[in-house]
């Protein structure tokens, strides 16, 4: 039976990020948005990870504009974001309020499509954000995506209780984030056919080609039942980034699995993107390096930025010889703190104890504030239970967390924007600031000073006066 597997567009958001530390500016997406939208993609991924921090940090951009511009340029396809669940785009937990209020404007100015993940995989941590984008009346389309890590207890059968939990909690699809490139093509097609079978939502594949095998896991999550699959036009595609579109496109026509694209249009669009990966490689944005394969991610199973944070720890302590006794306590640490899967921010703090683990000689001699809060539940419940004598040992007196953490928040909205009224231009400021608070004042200074046409940097900010 054939059926149109639905192609995601990543060259907006995770392409860029994942190869350029997502520096790419508006104005070089403007060009080709109009042509873009006449591709016939199922969507653009656009939003969210990164690109918010990367607008207001590194490109004085506001990202809501960034936003409302490519959902002005691209009325015919849907528009998607990645939602790190109770973290939002930021790194701590919010409280509800707020993340029910990005979900809102998130929808309002134009994103159709929200992927919403956990790190720990733990569903309480996703239920407010599946909740409010449910309230938007079918607006938005509330994918939940599965953090793919491996080790013992991550069988098949682990994701499928986790997809079914998915289910439960109102999802309308599922995606299957392997952000650490870990997949095979066996492992896809095993996971895929037993997601299937288990819950009766559509599936998509995200994978990272680091270690060279995205394009076949693709092929192979199509062919057990996957829906759809996230790939990057190939100027911005292989290396740390995706399989590139229009080989997945031509891999699968004719089949029973075509996805309607055409090839032919899709040069037209490699040759935009041709011009900005040339420019990106001329000033050095673009590292040669990150489009390289590198299978090593395969072989310690950690991520492969982990493995390159782990190097400059040691060699900071002056003990680089000691990297192969931490990459063989980190699955230790891992499971003394109940499997975390190993992303942003676990993949730190179990790095991390893993280290001091091993140059102090002792292991949990010392421990870091984040680590402590891990196994005291600060980030919610770990994949396994935490035994509770290893609790006592880490935590001491601090008190341990069963209930959601978002639970102990109060609603911080109003205060927000108590702080910052004399900035407020619009309303989605008071999340700029929530999320980045530094970063966004500075943003909002230098928003108020072009305006005004005052030069920031001549600005006497003491007293507040301009220099004639
Ligand atoms: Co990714």
């Amino acid at each position: 039976m054939a059926k149109k597997i639905r192609v995601t567009e990543t060259a907006l958001r995770d392409a860029h990020q994942s190869l350029i530390a997502t520096r790419m500016t508006t104005e070089d997406m403007l060009p080709i948005l109009d042509k873009l939208d006449k591709i016939g993609y199922y969507s653009l991924e656009c939003w969210g990870g990164a690109t918010y921090d990367a607008c207001l940090r590194f490109l004085n951009e506001d990202p809501w504009a960034r936003l409302r511009t490519i959902r002005e340029h691209c009325p015919n396809t849907k528009l998607q974001m990645l939602f790190r669940g109770q973290n939002m785009l930021g790194y701590r937990h919010y409280a509800d309020d707020c993340v029910e209020y990005l979900v809102q404007r998130s929808v309002a100015n134009g994103i159709d499509i929200i992927r919403i993940f956990d790190a720990l995989n733990d569903i309480k941590n996703l239920k407010t954000a599946i909740n409010a984008a449910k309230r938007e009346n079918g607006k938005a389309e509330a994918q939940v995506a599965i953090s793919y890590t491996t080790g013992p207890v991550f069988t098949d059968e682990y994701y499928v209780e986790y997809a079914k939990r998915i289910a439960d909690a109102g999802a309308d699809s599922i995606c299957i984030k392997d952000m650490a490139a870990l997949l095979t093509p066996t492992a896809t097609e095993s996971l895929v056919k037993a997601i299937k079978e288990a819950v009766d939502l559509p599936v998509q594949l995200h994978t990272h080609y680091t270690s060279g095998l995205a394009s076949m896991c693709l092929l192979k999550g199509v062919e057990a039942g996957a829906d759809g699959i996230d790939t990057a036009i190939s100027p911005l595609a292989l290396g740390t980034s995706h399989a590139p579109t229009e080989s997945m496109v031509a891999a699968l026509a004719g089949t029973p699995y075509d996805t309607g694209l055409d090839i032919k249009q899709l040069a037209e669009i490699r040759a935009y993107f041709m011009t900005l990966r040339e420019k990106y490689i001329k000033s050095g944005l673009l590292d040669q390096k990150m489009l390289a394969t590198d299978a090593k991610a395969l072989i310690y199973q950690v991520p492969g930025g982990m493995l390159s944070n782990l190097l400059s720890q040691l060699k900071q302590a002056g003990k680089e010889d000691k990297l192969t006794e931490v990459l063989e306590e980190v699955p230790r640490v891992r499971k003394d703190a109940g499997y975390p899967p190993l992303v942003t921010p676990t993949s730190q703090i179990v790095g991390t104890q893993a280290v001091f683990n091993v140059i102090t000689g002792e292991r949990y001699k010392m421990c870091t504030n984040e680590f402590k809060g891990l196994v005291a539940g600060e980030y919610g419940t770990t994949p396994m239970p935490i035994d509770p004598a290893f609790q006592k040992k880490i935590c001491g007196d601090k008190k341990i967390i069963t209930c959601r953490p978002a639970d102990l928040l109060e609603p911080e909205l109003d205060k927000l924007r108590g702080e910052i009224s004399q900035w407020i231009e619009q309303e989605e400021d008071v999340l700029s600031y929530a999320q980045f608070p530094k970063v966004a004042l500075d943003f909002f200074e230098k928003r108020r000073n072009a305006e005004v046409g005052i030069n920031g940097d001549k600005l006497d900010k003491k007293n507040m006066v301009h220099p004639v």
